[in-house]
């Protein structure tokens, strides 16, 4: 499904140029569930953004299911965004004083679902991200840092993405809300299918996932199966 071959991205930052990802390579199918982890500064968001199809690379090729994504324009890639793939960004971007559910249906907005059906797919989405309904009409600030988290699942599951993105989706959290959160990743994957690849820096997360990719000065340093992480 994931196809990268021999990425290369470098940022410019007035006449000093600094190559954040250094020739890397990997094939990830469909069902996978990966972590992604590295020092800080090693590449791992610049990577998942040109995964999530925000941004391209310098050289190098990305195919998604087939397609060549590293050559398309702007407006290809937000189509490529909004019809495959949900994002969870550590800052969540969850309107204030507005609803659990209306953050998750917002989405659909963009995407052109109206009425009932936006309401369903938006209960479905949080449902599946393990929110309870008692939660659905409260104020996303006025709800804990887990929730908040599951509310950004949720949101990231309603357009149905068969790709779910994740950078440091439990950065913020408690080792116990971190761990609930890392079993809702895990029952997506394995109930829904869904791909999954997550970026984390803390390793007791990353062995939830099947598979870690170490990323070390823009390399790609290591590659290994897990011995996964138990659903309790
Ligand atoms: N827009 C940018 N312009 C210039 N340099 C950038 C830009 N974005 C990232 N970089 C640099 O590229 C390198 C990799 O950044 P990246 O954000 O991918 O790291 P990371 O592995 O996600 O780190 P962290 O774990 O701290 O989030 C860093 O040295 C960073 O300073
Ligand atoms: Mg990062």
């Amino acid at each position: 499904m994931i196809e990268i071959k021999n990425i290369i991205k470098t940022y410019k930052t007035g006449d000093v140029e600094f190559q954040a990802l250094n020739d890397i390579s990997f094939t990830i199918k469909d069902g996978e569930f990966v972590a992604i982890m590295g020092p800080s500064g090693s590449g791992k968001s610049t990577l998942m953004h040109i995964l999530g199809a925000l941004d391209i690379p310098t050289s190098g090729t990305y195919l998604l299911d087939k397609k060549d994504v590293s050559v398309l324009s702007d407006d290809e890639l937000a189509d490529i965004r909004r019809d495959k793939i949900g994002f969870v960004f550590q800052a969540f971007n969850l309107l204030p004083r507005t609803t659990v559910l209306r953050n998750v249906m917002l989405p659909l907005v963009y995407a052109g679902v109206h009425g009932a059906k936006r309401i369903e797919r938006a209960k479905e989405a949080l449902e599946a991200a393990g929110m309870d309904e008692a939660h659905f009409h409260h104020m996303s600030n006025q709800i804990s840092g887990g929730q908040i988290q599951r509310v950004a699942i949720a949101r990231a599951l309603v357009n149905n993405p068969s790709l779910i993105l994740a950078d440091e989706p439990t950065g913020n959290l408690d080792s116990k809300t971190g761990e609930i959160v890392m079993e809702t990743f895990q029952k997506l994957n394995k109930e829904l299918k869904r791909t999954i690849i997550l970026i984390t820096h803390e390793q007791e997360i990353a062995e939830h996932a099947d598979r870690i990719l170490f990323i070390k000065d823009g390399k790609l340093v290591e590659d290994r199966t897990t011995r996964k992480k138990k659903i309790l």
